[in-house]
């Protein structure tokens, strides 16, 4: 017998993502633990070189010697890989990540349903059930329900804001489906929206939130002092989690067997109320978010800035309510992680920064 053979070896898709790669960061320490990626070529890089690139980002220059890159594409039958060594990973794999997806909120982006729901039923097909799945969900899955969303809840009726939204519900179905007669084998990481780390505001990549405090920084420095015209709702709320403390909820799931089997709301236990996230910016930049439709006298930039947020405007209007009976449970989520005017001002400074977290400018 060889003693030195890891005792578990994990698959994780997505890993050149925000979430995947702090997940990914995370787990490079574990040391009884085989870790290959699937990864696609970029534009101008190969996966191996990504997967270098990624280690910069990280600090881990030594990544690609620690983890086994797969070049491949969830989109794709048998994720892009050849038969033989699809056969031979699906038979060495006893555990999956699964965070790869299209987050795009563009309700024509054709991604969407090919990464997520497409992606989604090709990883099932060469691990379920026999590997442990960890599935990257979101909280969002809740989609418009009026009332508290539960972890066990899934199907309650709901409509939804987007089409990503519904992939994501349909991914998530897919999964269950698939792990009927293996429930504890599938563990649900569900997180509300993923913004940069709680200490610094960095983030490998800068989505949703960012473009709009972008958008809202811009308008501010050309108009200093001006009124910015938002409809929203006062007392909705948005629910932000630091991508650090969501990494270290996912690790915490999948290193503790007593976790596995459970789905967990990964988001925070404070969301920030609409009125008070305004008063945030408001003590931030010069500007004054004044709550009332566009009007023709309204700034050009103004229209323009919220006819591009459009899609994630829809997130500032009735913001879902999510139980979190097992998340709770976790020692990770006592991890400080209050939405401050404080944390606010790390993610603008580094959001609007020169450094930006810019995918293309990491190297991926
Ligand atoms: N960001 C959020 O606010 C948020 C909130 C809730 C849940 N989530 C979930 O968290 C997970 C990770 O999202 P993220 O925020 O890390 O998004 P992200 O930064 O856009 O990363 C997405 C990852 O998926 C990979 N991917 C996309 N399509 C793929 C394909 N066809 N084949 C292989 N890989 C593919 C991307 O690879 P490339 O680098 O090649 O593009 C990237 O590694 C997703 O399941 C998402 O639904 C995210």
């Amino acid at each position: 017998m060889n003693d030195a053979r890891p005792s578990r070896s994990v698959l994780v898709t997505g890993a050149t993502g925000l979430v995947g790669s702090a997940v990914l960061s995370r787990l490079v320490a574990e040391p009884d633990l085989a870790i290959h990626v699937l990864v696609r070529p970029g534009r101008d890089a190969s996966p191996p070189e990504r997967l270098a690139a990624l280690g910069r980002y990280l600090g881990r220059p030594d990544l690609a010697d620690r983890v086994v890159v797969h070049a491949g594409d969830v989109a794709l039958p048998r994720l892009g890989l050849g038969a033989q060594a699809a056969a031979r990973l699906a038979a060495t794999t006893t555990d999956v990540i699964h965070a790869a997806a299209a987050v795009a909120l563009d309700p024509d982006d054709p991604a969407v349903l090919a990464a997520n729901v497409l992606g989604t039923r090709h990883v099932l097909e060469l691990f379920a059930p026999h590997s442990r799945l960890f599935l990257v969900s979101t909280a969002y899955v809740a989609g418009l329900c009026p009332d508290v969303f539960r972890e066990a809840d899934l199907d309650v009726g709901q409509a939804f804001r987007n089409a990503y939204e519904r992939s994501k519900f349909d991914a998530e179905r897919l999964v269950r489906a698939a792990y009927l007669g293996a429930a504890g084998s599938l563990t649900v990481c569900r997180p509300s929206i993923v913004v940069g780390e709680y200490a610094t505001g960095r983030a490998l990549k800068l989505m949703n939130l960012y473009q709009m405090l972008r958008l809202l920084a811009g308008f501010a420095q050309r108009h200093p002092g001006a009124e910015f015209a938002l409809e929203h709702d006062p007392e909705s709320t948005q629910n932000y989690i630091p991508v650090d403390c969501l990494a270290a909820m996912i690790h915490e799931v999948f290193t503790r067997p007593a976790c596995w089997g459970q789905t967990y709301h990964m988001v925070n236990d404070r969301p920030v109320r609409n009125a008070d996230f305004r008063a945030m910016l408001e003590a931030i930049l010069p500007i004054r978010i004044v709550n009332r439709a566009l009007t023709a006298s309204d700034p050009a930039f103004n229209h323009a800035a919220v006819r591009r947020s459009r899609d994630y405007l829809a997130y500032l209007r009735a913001g879902p309510r999510f139980h979190c009976a097992n998340r709770d449970r976790l020692s990770s989520a006592a991890a400080p992680m209050a939405f401050s005017q404080a944390f606010l001002e790390r993610l603008l400074r580094f959001g609007t920064g020169p450094q930006g977290g810019r995918h293309a400018s990491v190297g991926l």
